[in-house]
């Protein structure tokens, strides 16, 4: 079975080119720069692609006519989007219309990854049929583009994660965890917000519920994140404890002690019941993902 994936110079794209490759798909990566992985594979296949650019899409997927499309490509900076909105908008909604609408005509099924940011964050712990709703640009984008992949006549699946965490496999990406732990064996204080709610992901949980999704077909929302509800300042506490690095370097403040260009929302976090019933999605404890990522 082939399957195209886009952003997969990204962080998920990378563990999710991974997890296909090893369940033996064959796997036409895409990403807009030139490729960044090192995949050495039989299977495996590179094409940059610039999903902005109708026509570019709209070519490789009718020369791949692949089963499935995995779109992960997007502007994730939640900051950079709330200061470059048409950018974000070009390339998280306008992109989306362009990978889904070429979906349509040449593929079988079509798997998106959305967002905890598409809720507001008022209520916490969100089922996949809990109303909308966005506090930052970001947000509005992703919600865009689920309406685009919710009207299309394509078999479709929405895959929304929350604040994943592991390591890059090609290249560095910092995180929560990477941030603290490096911070706190600089003995540099840090101030972490302890007022905002996640079910952090371990990263090879949310590549692992991805292919579980296109293995069985499974179409309609799924949310795919850790179990534990845990604030930043928590996880930043829990990656001191597991590398005994100084907690007294580690303030705890409310997200009103900051002052950044796109709002959070507080409380988000997912069920993950259908997952777990649907897809026998069983992720991993928080520890655990610390332990696999060092
Ligand atoms: N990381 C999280 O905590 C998190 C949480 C919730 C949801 N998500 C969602 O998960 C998905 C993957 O996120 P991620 O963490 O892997 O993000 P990431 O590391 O920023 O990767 C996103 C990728 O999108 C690609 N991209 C950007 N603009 C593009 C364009 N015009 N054409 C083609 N590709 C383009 C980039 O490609 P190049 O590198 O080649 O430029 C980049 O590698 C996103 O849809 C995001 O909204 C992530």
């Amino acid at each position: 079975m082939k399957v195209f994936v886009t952003g997969a110079n990204g962080f998920l794209g990378q563990h999710l080119v991974k997890s296909l490759l090893e369940k033996n798909f064959q796997v036409i990566a895409t990403g807009k720069d030139v490729s960044r992985l090192l995949f050495n594979d039989k299977n495996y296949a590179y094409f940059s692609l610039d999903i902005t650019n109708e026509k570019a899409v709209e070519n490789m997927l009718s020369d791949e006519k692949p089963d499935i499309v995995i779109h992960t490509a997007a502007m994730t900076r939640v900051d950079d989007c709330e200061q470059n909105q048409n950018e974000c908008f070009k390339i998280n909604v306008l992109g989306t219309s362009f990978v889904v609408r070429s979906a349509e005509k040449y593929a079988r099924h079509f798997i998106h990854i959305s967002t905890d940011f598409v809720f507001d964050g008022e209520k916490g712990n969100y089922k996949e049929d809990d109303p909308l709703g966005y506090v930052n640009w970001y947000g509005f984008t992703k919600i865009e583009a689920e309406q685009l992949v919710k009207s299309s006549v394509i078999p479709w699946s929405i895959a929304r994660t929350c604040l994943v965490y592991g390591n890059a496999l090609y290249g560095t990406r910092s995180n929560i965890i990477s941030w603290t732990k490096s911070k706190l064996e600089k003995k540099e204080k840090i101030k972490v917000v302890d007022d905002q709610v996640r079910t952090p992901t371990y990263v090879g949980d949310l590549a692992q519920g991805i292919t579980a999704i296109l293995e069985k077909k499974a179409t309609g929302i799924f949310h795919i994140s850790g179990r534990e509800i845990l604030t930043p300042y928590i996880m930043s506490m829990r990656t001191a404890d597991f590398f005994s690095l100084d907690k007294n370097l580690i303030e705890r403040v409310n997200a009103s002690n900051f002052s950044e260009p796109a709002k959070r929302p507080p409380k988000t976090g997912f069920v993950i019941d259908k997952a777990v019933k649907e897809l026998g999605f069983d992720p991993i404890s928080f520890d655990e993902g610390l332990k696999l990522m060092f």
